[in-house]
């Protein structure tokens, strides 16, 4: 099999597709010789096939990435790493028709919204490529004879593994701030969604960063991106996935070289409205937190609580709003809500319907497969629910919420914080001291205001509890992909002893 192949999108016409494994610069073949096939999750049909990474080509991209950085990266400045950022920031917008329309193919999001995700990625390289002049360190004046300084130093090699949710914008995330503070990555993809991320390693090229530098390559979470994980000379893991993978990530660092890790995890986020809500407002933004990206979103809010003076209403007013959102065809204009992005995403998702309807769960709208073709779901919304349902505890990931009614204030709290997880969470209300007060007590590392989903590369986003390990985005994520040392200079000739 070739290196690339011709494809074609609706929005974005024919154009070349690599396929190949992107190490040092170079588009390699895999050692075995493997290849995979990726779907389109619309029509079911195969889109094309990829090259596979093993174990032994993970061997391969680290020895790259470890030469790199011991070589001509350390001589490139924090500046010029700025611009090299900054550049493929403007790369992405530049390709940003073509991007969108890959992500769109591959991965099944609507076009609309895949062209927002693309803008975001040009939006945190460009961010981080700003920070790369300015990771400072500190003097410290310990005493008359000691002169000692604090340096914040890059952590080497970083193995990044990605989703499939937001294929680009997390490849962007996660190589942002590592580049940034002068770290070289491997970042293996999705096995649901490769195709973007190699259009993007492309970019790379083009923007002019060094052989070995990134590196981008395709596999398997168990093969790939376990290799990746217990490999003894990758200095750091950051992933984005399930919870179950997360402990797994944790394991394998123990196991092997105790590697730093950070996890961005899953979500069962409460979004809470109150009776003095601007109830258009809260709507809209309600709909938006669960069926945004078909629900497949790590702060998703699928755990919705209605104060009980105006549940009727909300109800039937957000199922109403719920039945416009237009499910269907990614590439059409108006589509909000496109497949789910796997067979087996889509089946997971239609047992928790399934087990939700078990329980006694009311179904106020949806509940079922849309059309016979795609991994399409009816946006779903579930009522008299109680606390224990698997529906209400466990992750769903997909276009899937339930709706209860609480009472008071304290109450709510303690319901929203009724979950091992800690994501995310939101607050609908006019009242500035119900808003600040609730926003404080619930267990979570983003809590919106009479928002939802609003996400930017400046505010820094990670779980509380068990959603995760250290913080991405802002000035945060810096933290992850540095390590400190301290110099301690002993001065003139003063004997010791
Ligand atoms: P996953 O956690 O298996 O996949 C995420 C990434 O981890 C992929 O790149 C995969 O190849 C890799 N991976 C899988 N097993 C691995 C291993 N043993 N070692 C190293 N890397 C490994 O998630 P999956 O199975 O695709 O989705 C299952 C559930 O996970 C979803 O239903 C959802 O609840 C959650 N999820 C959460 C995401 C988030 O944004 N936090 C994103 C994707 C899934
Ligand atoms: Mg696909």
């Amino acid at each position: 099999m070739s290196l690339t192949v011709q494809l074609e999108t609706p929005t974005g016409g024919k154009y070349e597709q690599p396929i190949g494994l992107f190490i040092n610069n170079e588009w390699v073949k895999g050692v075995d010789g493997k290849t995979f096939e990726t779907t389109n999750p619309a029509t079911e049909e195969v889109i094309t096939s990829v090259h596979e990474a093993t174990e032994k080509d993970v061997d391969i991209a680290v020895a790259a990435a470890r030469k790199a950085f011991e070589g001509e990266w350390r001589r490139v400045t924090p500046e010029d790493r700025g611009k090299l950022l900054v550049k493929l920031g403007d790369l992405f917008d530049k390709n940003a028709d073509l991007l969108a329309s890959v992500e769109s193919l591959d991965n099944g999001k609507a076009i609309s919204m895949a062209k927002v995700d693309v803008a975001l990625c040009a939006g945190v390289l460009r961010y981080y490529g700003g920070w790369a002049d300015k990771i400072e360190g500190k003097t410290l004046d310990l005493n008359p004879d000691t002169f000692a300084y604090i340096r914040k130093e890059p952590v080497g090699v970083c193995g990044q593994i990605i989703p499939w949710n937001f294929p680009l914008l997390m490849w962007a995330w996660k190589i942002g701030p590592a580049i940034a503070t002068g770290n070289v990555v491997v970042i293996k993809t999705a096995e649901q969604t490769p195709l973007s991320a190699l259009v993007a390693a492309n970019l790379t090229k083009e923007a002019g960063f060094p052989p070995g530098v990134i590196n981008v390559i395709s596999g398997f979470g168990k093969i790939a991106g376990a290799a990746l994980s217990s490999h003894m000379d990758v200095d750091k893991i950051a992933f984005t996935g399930s919870t179950v993978v997360g402990r797994t990530i944790l394991k394998a660092a123990a196991g092997s070289n105790l590697k730093k890790v950070t996890l961005e995890l899953g979500g069962k986020s409460p979004n809470i409205v109150f009776d003095d809500a601007d109830i258009d407002n809260a709507i809209s933004w309600v709909n938006f937190g669960i069926f945004f990206n078909h629900g497949q979103c790590c702060c998703a809010g699928s755990r919705i609580y209605v104060q009980e003076g105006i549940y009727d209403k909300f109800v039937q007013r957000f199922k109403e709003r719920a039945q416009k959102n237009v499910v269907g065809d990614p590439f059409a204009k108006d589509t909000f809500q496109g497949p789910q992005v796997s067979k087996v995403q889509f089946d997971r998702i239609m047992n928790y319907i399934k087990e939700g309807k078990d329980a006694g769960a009311t179904v106020e709208i949806g509940g079922n497969r849309k059309g016979d073709k795609g991994y399409f779901i009816e946006p779903t919304i579930f009522s008299n629910v109680t606390e224990n349902m698997k529906i209400v505890q466990e992750e769903i990931f997909g276009p899937v919420c339930s709706i209860s009614k609480f009472k008071t204030k304290e109450e709510v709290i303690k319901i929203g914080n009724n979950t091992t997880y800690g994501l995310a969470a939101a607050v609908h209300t006019k009242d500035l001291n119900t808003a600040i007060e609730v926003s404080n007590a619930l267990r979570a590392g983003t809590v919106w205001v009479n928002a939802y989903n609003v996400l930017h590369h400046q505010m820094p986003f990670g779980g509380f509890k068990e959603s995760g390990i250290g913080r991405e985005l802002g000035e945060a994520a810096l933290e992850n992909y540095t390590q400190t040392k301290s110099v301690c200079i002993r001065l003139g000739d003063a004997l010791f002893g």
